[in-house]
């Protein structure tokens, strides 16, 4: 894996970590290239997106209380944070989707991942981009973590929008995907319940762990096997994998673990150092999760 920026040669011989903002990136990437883009822009919530790493021990000099009535004091190790406030935000993303539609193969697709506050925009910007008959589905990811309103129902699900460059002409291997258990085994027979069945397009998968393994504490990181299903169904083994908005590098982990290729683009340096850590194979895995306690806004 090398780490470049938009000032260096692009060529797709080796996977690459590129720092700087993606419009002037994409513009250099070769057309046609590649199997799937997986883009999960910020989600323009108007505030900036902070994780904070606290480590915390027990502390009987300390006036906090925790779990178990025991007193404990805290530190902040560090802190992620990202800018997510647009002036308009459809002028922000039109020109990058032009360009991103124009590097996706004729055989390959788009996963656009948003949230409720602007699915629906973007639903009509994609269909303006690619055309609506180039629309493939919409897939709710639902999770169940965090604070619960009591005055409405809480928002527990973001949105991928799933577009493809050729419509008809999509590469889309179903047996490829991972199986889940039935929602009601019994109504099936023993062997059905045994295999499994294929997902749909409601995916009802967890947040990533606090603790585990895959978390790296950069602010809005995906779970992985949410991305495992996109790639291992649209991408070939050995193809290309693009994310043009890829904080922690998600989609080079899971690159990484199906034998794809990935080029992953960000703006932060920060994001940039996260996906150094996280995809240098000699990375302890989990080393920082273990000990630590993450904290979001
Ligand atoms: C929602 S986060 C992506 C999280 C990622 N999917 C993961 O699993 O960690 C959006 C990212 O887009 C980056 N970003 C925002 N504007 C950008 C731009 N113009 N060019 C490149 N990256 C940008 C932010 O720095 C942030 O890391």
């Amino acid at each position: 894996m090398r780490i470049r920026t938009v000032a260096d040669e692009l060529s797709l011989e080796d996977d690459l970590v590129i720092a700087g903002d993606n419009a002037p990136v994409l513009e250099k990437l070769p057309e046609g290239a590649f199997d799937l883009v997986y883009m999960d822009p910020p989600f323009n919530t108007g505030q900036p997106r902070r994780r904070d790493t606290v480590a915390v021990r027990a502390d009987s000099g300390s006036a906090r209380i925790g779990f178990g009535g025991r007193s404990y004091s805290s530190r902040l190790l560090q802190t992620l944070r990202y800018e997510d406030r647009f002036g308009d935000y459809l002028d922000f993303l039109a020109p990058r989707l032009r360009r991103i539609r124009k590097l996706i193969a004729a055989h390959g697709t788009l996963y656009f991942h948003i949230d409720y506050r602007e699915a629906h925009y973007c639903k009509l910007l994609l269909d303006e981009v690619f055309g609506r008959d180039a629309f493939l589905n919409e897939i709710i990811w639902s999770y169940d973590y965090g604070g619960k309103p009591r005055r409405r129902w809480p928002a527990k699900h973001d949105t991928i929008l799933v577009y493809v460059r050729t419509p008809g002409g999509h590469f889309f291997d179903a047996e490829a995907v991972e199986r889940e258990p039935y929602m009601a085994p019994g109504l099936v027979g023993p062997e059905k319940a045994r295999r499994g069945k294929r997902p749909t397009d409601v995916w009802f998968h967890t947040i990533v762990p606090t603790n585990g393994r895959e978390k790296t504490g950069y602010p809005t990181q995906k779970p992985e096997g949410v991305v495992r299903r996109c790639v291992a169904a649209s991408s070939f083994p050995g193809g290309w994998c693009l994310d043009p908005f890829a904080g922690s590098g998600t989609l080079g982990a899971v690159c990484r673990q199906l034998g794809r290729r990935f080029v992953l683009i960000d703006s932060s340096p920060t994001a940039v150092e996260v996906m150094r850590e996280r995809l240098t194979p000699e990375r302890e895995c989990g080393a920082l999760a273990s000990s630590c306690l993450q904290l979001s806004s």
